[in-house]
């Protein structure tokens, strides 16, 4: 009785297994178990990022948004008339705004992202606000190749990457990336792309360890995500946030740690954890100026300008590829 209760209760996904389920079976399986930050932006996820942004420590929104607003004419002045502004990853688009703002010889915007509920709520308010602006929202996973509107085919393209999105890819995959932006933004094209910066290491630690706990609690939301979606039964109490700077590596590296030797049950299978045993779940890579052109450089860019804050906090570059 209670079984056939528990079951129905679940939403186990009785078809095919989603990518979600794989995913945290997989990672849960490996050593050390890792899973993967794309996994923290739910509904509540997505809100708990939106409080991180706002938070003392968390500097590089803050730094990105000033580094665009004061530096946007400037930007303006790499994009050729009638272009198309491509937005990798869009969620809001507050910073597309500020480039939309300045650059007027962007007559067509794409942004490109996999939740097609904010993209097309997005869609229709920059439609609204914009009106001779061509905006064509593409739902997308943007790290694998995907198509461009047709409409955009005769038009010279900009990409934009912002938020330090680049930094949650381990570094050949941020070079795969460069590589796929590059061939399918196409020969004369320009990247405009934000990222964090190495810096004193108390200044990173804070930013992902701040005082009021929205990090840590972003950090487990993802196990309650992972027993409402999956039917696991992890004990949330049972876990604890870590967040620390791997100066080696150049980033933040968060966990969950098992504060207890116990066993999690996930799609009816078992995970056994060690008392003090982590969950590796995001890396946050940090670039020095050089670290990243280089990077650029070997994935088919030149980078043809810099951005920083006064603080030299955080990083916006523009790539081009014309040699
Ligand atoms: C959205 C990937 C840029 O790495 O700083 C914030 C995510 N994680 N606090 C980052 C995040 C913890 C953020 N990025």
């Amino acid at each position: 009785m209670a079984a056939v209760a528990q079951t129905a209760l679940r939403h186990v996904p009785d078809k095919v297994e989603s990518d979600f389920a794989h995913d945290v079976v997989a990672g849960l399986s490996a050593r050390p178990k890792r899973l993967s930050p794309k996994y923290f932006y739910d509904e509540l996820g997505a809100q708990l990022f939106e409080e991180i942004t706002q938070l003392p420590e968390y500097y590089p929104t803050r730094c990105e948004l000033s580094i665009l607003e004061n530096n946007a004419a400037e930007m303006a002045q790499l994009v050729p008339p009638d272009a198309a502004l491509i937005e990798f990853g869009s969620g809001s688009t507050r910073k597309a705004r500020i480039l939309l703002d300045a650059a007027p010889a962007i007559t067509a915007y794409v942004p490109v992202d996999i939740s097609s509920e904010m993209l097309q709520q997005e869609a229709a308010e920059l439609r609204r606000d914009y009106p001779r602006l061509s905006v064509l929202p593409v739902e997308a996973d943007f790290t694998k190749p995907f198509q461009l509107p047709d409409d955009i085919a005769l038009r010279p393209r900009v990409g934009f990457f912002p938020g330090s999105t680049i930094g949650n890819f381990e570094p050949h995959a941020a070079a795969a990336f460069l590589s796929h932006a590059a061939s399918m933004l196409g020969a004369q094209s320009t990247l405009i792309i934000g990222f964090d910066l190495v810096k004193d290491v108390h200044v990173l630690n804070a930013a992902y360890n701040d005082a009021a706990g929205v990090t840590a609690r972003f950090n487990l939301n993802l196990l309650t995500r992972i027993n409402r979606e999956l039917g696991a039964n992890f004990d949330l109490g049972a876990f604890c946030h870590q967040a620390f700077y791997n100066a080696e590596r150049r980033r933040i590296e968060m966990h969950l740690a098992s504060r207890t030797r116990q066993k999690v049950k996930i799609t009816g299978r078992s995970f056994e954890f060690r008392a003090g045993e982590t969950i590796h779940t995001e890396s946050s890579y940090k670039y020095t100026p050089e670290s990243f052109g280089a990077m650029a450089r070997g994935s088919g860019w030149t980078p043809v300008a810099s951005w920083t804050d006064p603080q030299r906090n955080f990083m916006v570059q523009a790539l081009s590829r014309q040699g």
